[in-house]
């Protein structure tokens, strides 16, 4: 059995690392990378820190506008997987190379698995909606991180090929934590476990210079250290507003870290504030309270018990009242499984027929 993993930005290729380890029993996996992320600290090092193998097939796909970027994936993707002739493509996520992976996938006919599959913020404002939306309707095996996402997809009417496996960032979490927590990053930041907040910001609602303003205001509202690993995007937007130095001042800026470094500052924060979909949730799994600078989330378990609180956007009232009343309740329910995504979605694509060619 041959199977195609198609990534292209920093929380998929720490999503195909444990899956990569787990197809290996099972399958020829085979690794393809649309260049979406390009820098080291967005790219290289997560295939460094986590084990993942070098892509085989390279797309550099690059920056773009949402239009120009998905077309260059889909034209380097097509001849590949053509050419590879994959028994099962999966997908992960809900970015432009999954949306990209997806409709490649889905027009030559090759069986599709959407990893992380039935997520939704009931918001099409988001570009990651829409990518969500597509890469379910046209997968055929959907593998499902909660039973939130489960009960979305059958909403829609989707109940086929739906698999309830966990989530996959639970795997890795659990095999790298021991190895975040000997990193030296607390020292070197000068931060107190427990003494600090911890902040990231990359969504595209959040990231336009005219929201700058608003960003600055919260990174002033946080009442301790704060400390703040900049996407490239949002550094650029800082810049081209002319407040980089009134963030400078406000927070510890890094460049963006590995997951290794990025996991210790998650592990000893006593908040986080973040736009991520990934660090919500792993700042539930460590039982970090979060604060999401959002009015939607994906991950509504997370809020409904307490955990996680939306402010609206970049909003610095909300996001000092969120400061301010700061909990951590008692329930923490395993909401994502156990830390075998991988090897159940493993199970499932095993089990999955052969391809025949032509499809
Ligand atoms: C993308 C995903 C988002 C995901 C995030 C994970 C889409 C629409 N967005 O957002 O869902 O949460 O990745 O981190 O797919 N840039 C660099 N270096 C790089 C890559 C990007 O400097 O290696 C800069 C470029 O100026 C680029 C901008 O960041 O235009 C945005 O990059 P892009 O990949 O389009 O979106 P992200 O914000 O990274
Ligand atoms: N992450 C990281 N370094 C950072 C910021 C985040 O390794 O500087 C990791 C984080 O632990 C999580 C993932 O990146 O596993 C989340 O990715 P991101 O926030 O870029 O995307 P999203 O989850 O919102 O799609």
């Amino acid at each position: 059995m041959k199977v195609v993993s198609v990534v292209g930005n920093r929380p998929q290729f720490i999503k195909a690392a444990p899956l990569a380890a787990a197809l290996a029993a099972v399958a020829d996996h085979v690794l393809v990378h649309t260049g979406q992320h390009y820098d080291a600290e967005l790219s290289q090092i997560f295939f460094d820190e986590l084990g993942l193998a070098p892509p085989d097939h390279e797309i550099e796909a690059g920056s773009g506008s949402h239009a120009g970027q998905t077309a260059a994936m889909l034209t380097g993707l097509e001849p590949v997987l053509t050419a590879e002739r994959p028994d099962v493509v999966l997908v992960y996520g809900d970015t432009n190379s999954t949306l990209a992976g997806a409709l490649v996938a889905a027009k030559l006919r090759l069986r599709l698995g959407h990893v992380e599959s039935g997520l939704r913020s009931f918001d099409r404002a988001m570009p990651e909606e829409v990518n969500r939306v597509v890469a379910d309707v046209v997968s055929d095996l959907r593998f499902c991180p909660s039973e939130t996402a489960v009960r979305n997809l059958t909403a829609e009417g989707i109940t086929d090929g739906v698999h309830l496996v966990g989530d996959v960032m639970v795997d890795v979490a659990r095999t790298f934590a021991p190895a975040a927590r000997r990193s030296d990053v607390l020292e070197r930041l000068d931060l107190e476990p427990g003494g600090y907040a911890l902040v990231t910001v990359h969504r595209q609602s959040n990231t336009s210079p005219e929201a700058m303003p608003a960003l600055v205001a919260v990174l002033e509202a946080i009442d301790r250290p704060a400390v703040f690993p900049i996407h490239p995007r949002t550094r650029g937007a800082l810049e081209a507003a002319g407040l980089l130095g009134r963030a400078e001042a406000a927070a510890t800026l890094t460049p963006p870290l590995g997951y290794l470094e990025f996991t210790a500052l998650l592990l000893s924060a006593a908040v986080c504030l973040t736009d991520s979909g990934g660090v919500q949730k792993e700042a539930y799994l460590h039982r970090v309270p979060c604060i999401t600078l959002r009015d939607t989330s994906e991950w509504v378990e997370t809020i409904e018990l307490g955990w996680n609180r939306l402010t609206g956007g970049l909003d610095a009232t909300a996001a000092a009242v969120a400061l301010a009343g700061l909990v951590r309740p008692d329930a923490h329910p395993p909401l994502y499984g156990d830390g075998d995504a991988s090897a159940r979605i493993a199970e499932v694509v095993a089990a999955a027929p052969l391809a025949s060619w032509p499809p």
